[in-house]
């Protein structure tokens, strides 16, 4: 007979819930019937939809995680934070210039960081969040993309700065700016795009959509994936 997982307490928005263990915060919540609409996304930790706020009984200290990520532990207290109301800069990013003054004419604010790094210590994916909020103060375009690059838009940062300042915002603004300005062109994705729009790839599509439900996710989970997505800054 299969061996049943430990049940252990967890407590949800203040409601005490037994789950078993090993499940990650997202199914736990799942297993107590809340059924997730907003907080939640992709369920692989991209799309930063599951932000968590916990804390445990015994221990009164604060920590972030990302829901589909975390696995529950006993006595852990959580909340959810689907969405936090961050200041965002309104944009066109076709008549931006692509220089770091323009990030500062956009966050005014971010001249305000006084360095308590209480965003780095938020971020559930490590980032470095005070270091390129400096380099977005010095207008460093290219190294706040290089350090924000695993930004999952959370917004925990925002959500515990003390000066009401938006990280995740600004390094969006970043990468923007660097995707339509700074980063040189793709030969691959150029060639890719004529191959399209030559309609190279027509006869294959068309023979997709004629497949049902089952096969097209037979073939999805069997698929050749990229071993590893490389950065190419220059
Ligand atoms: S559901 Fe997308 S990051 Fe967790």
């Amino acid at each position: 007979m299969a061996e049943q997982a430990r049940l252990i307490d967890i407590y949800i928005m203040g409601r005490q819930c037994q789950v078993p263990e090993g499940l990650t915060i997202l199914t736990a919540l799942e297993y107590c019937g809340y059924r997730m609409i907003r907080g939640c996304g992709c369920r692989a930790g991209f799309c930063g939809a599951c932000a968590t706020i916990y804390n445990f009984k015994s221990d009164p200290q604060l920590r972030y995680d990302l829901a589909c990520q975390k696995t529950v532990e006993p006595e852990m207290c959580l909340v959810q934070v689907p969405y936090f109301p961050a200041v965002k800069a309104i944009y066109n990013l076709e008549k931006l210039k692509s220089n770091g003054a323009t990030i500062k004419a956009l966050y005014p604010d971010i001249v305000k960081c006084f360095g308590c790094n209480t965003c780095t210590k938020t971020c559930p994916q490590e980032l470095e969040v005070m270091w390129f909020m400096s380099d977005a103060l010095r207008g460093d375009v290219k190294a706040v993309v290089e350090k924000s690059f695993d930004c999952v838009m959370c917004g925990l940062c925002a959500a515990r700065c003390p000066q009401g300042l938006v990280p995740y915002n600004v390094a969006l603004l970043c990468r923007r700016i660097y995707g339509r300005y700074l980063a040189s062109a793709s030969a691959h994705l150029e060639e890719r795009i004529a191959e399209i729009e030559e309609g190279k790839f027509d006869a294959e599509i068309d023979k997709l959509k004629r497949l049902n439900d089952k096969e097209l996710r037979r073939r999805y989970t069997e698929r050749d994936m990229e071993s590893a997505l490389e950065q190419h800054w220059e």
